[in-house]
């Protein structure tokens, strides 16, 4: 049985187009509520493929999407690395920062595959789960999105301490890169193994950086990942989601060899159906707000971007994560809409 999702990716168009959410695994389910509670630990969560597996699966078998995302986190990959990684509740993640050449000596050489074997698990329990049609999704960060964490030990505002680290000692910066590049691409190579369709990876931060330093932090890593994925997984499938780069993104689709790119929500429609969406696939864009907002807004959003971008190879999605405070009702009034 075809997956609408894939036939997407090789560049067919499908109608209705193929689609699901950002983060669709989370908070604003009830479902996802009650294991979280079980669960009690957010890494707990990730790690217990039993716990993982459900919440995978909760929001396809509520919604009918035409994928399920992986449960995971990016900062699973800092965790195998050996930095300590924690959550508080309402605090996000917290992490021991690295803040130099020291900081960056006390990371393992290589990622503790042991650490992740679990979030394999997980992969081959979700696959023999999903219905036929339904794409199952691998992710992780860019290097750039997990340094930035890593450097500043939590979320901040435009990522100054790993920009401030990456302007002081480049070389030092650039260790820290390259450990992620290796440990990135062994974590993808792995859940390609076990099952997953296709993956995406996450550069949720590539906006806040100035040309050379995208190309350099943000292009160039995401390019050796995917070469050595590629090397062991022939033909890998993979979605880029550089967020916030405004017209840089034809450049991003231009040099790095992915075969979909996601829309953050401020990309302009016409500028991504004229400049990117015949060179590859796109998915988005849907501001996340405007399914909070619900309604007549709402109903205009969705209308606007099927009516730009449905007429060619499309996934429909939203331009970042689905926020928790977003009403049920307003996630099946926009399935409705999109699927006509
Ligand atoms: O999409 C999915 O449903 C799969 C799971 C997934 C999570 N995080 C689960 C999660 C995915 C794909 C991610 C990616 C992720 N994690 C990104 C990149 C995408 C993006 O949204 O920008 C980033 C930057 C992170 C790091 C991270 N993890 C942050 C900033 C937070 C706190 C913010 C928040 O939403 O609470 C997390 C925690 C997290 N990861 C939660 C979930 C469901 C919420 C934690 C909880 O349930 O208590």
């Amino acid at each position: 049985m075809n997956k609408p999702l894939l036939d997407v990716l090789d560049h067919e168009r499908r109608t209705p187009p193929p689609v699901w959410l950002m983060r669709q695994a989370g908070r604003y389910l009830p479902e996802y509520r009650a294991v979280r509670e079980k669960a009690g630990d957010f890494l707990k969560l990730c790690f217990t493929p039993e716990f993982a597996t459900e919440v995978t699966l909760q929001p396809v078998r509520r919604f009918g999407f035409d994928a399920a995302i992986l449960f995971s986190d990016i900062l699973v990959v800092p965790y195998a690395l050996g930095q300590p990684v924690w959550y508080s509740v309402g605090e996000g993640p917290r992490l021991e920062p690295i803040a130099d050449r020291q900081g960056l000596q006390r990371l393992k050489g290589e990622i503790d595959q042991g650490v992740l074997a679990p979030v394999y698990e997980t992969i081959r329990q979700v696959k023999s789960n999903l219905p036929p049609q339904v794409a199952l999704l691998g992710f992780c960060g860019a290097p750039w999105t997990v340094a930035s964490y890593m450097v500043a030990g939590r979320g901040t505002p435009d990522q100054e301490p790993a920009r401030m680290l990456a302007y002081g000692d480049p070389a030092g910066f650039a260790a820290l890169i390259d450990r992620l590049v290796d440990a990135s691409a062994s974590y993808l190579i792995e859940q390609l193994r076990a099952g997953v369709d296709a993956v995406q990876i996450f550069d949720t931060w590539a906006g806040v950086l100035p040309a050379e330093e995208f190309r350099r932090w943000c292009m160039e890593p995401t390019q050796r990942i995917i070469a050595k994925v590629r090397v062991r997984v022939p033909g890998a499938k993979v979605i880029g989601f550089p967020r916030g780069v405004g017209a840089a993104l034809v450049r991003y689709v231009e040099e790095v060899p992915i075969d979909a790119v996601s829309l953050d929500w401020t990309t302009d429609l016409g500028f991504a159906r004229d400049q990117i969406q015949w060179r590859m696939p796109v998915q988005g864009n849907l501001d996340p707000l405007a399914l909070v907002a619900g309604g007549a807004a709402l109903d205009r959003a969705i209308d606007e971007i099927l009516d730009t971008l449905a007429d060619g190879p499309f996934v429909f999605n939203l331009g970042h994560g689905i926020l928790p405070q977003t009403p049920i009702a307003h996630v099946e009034q926009m399935l409705a809409r999109v699927r006509g």
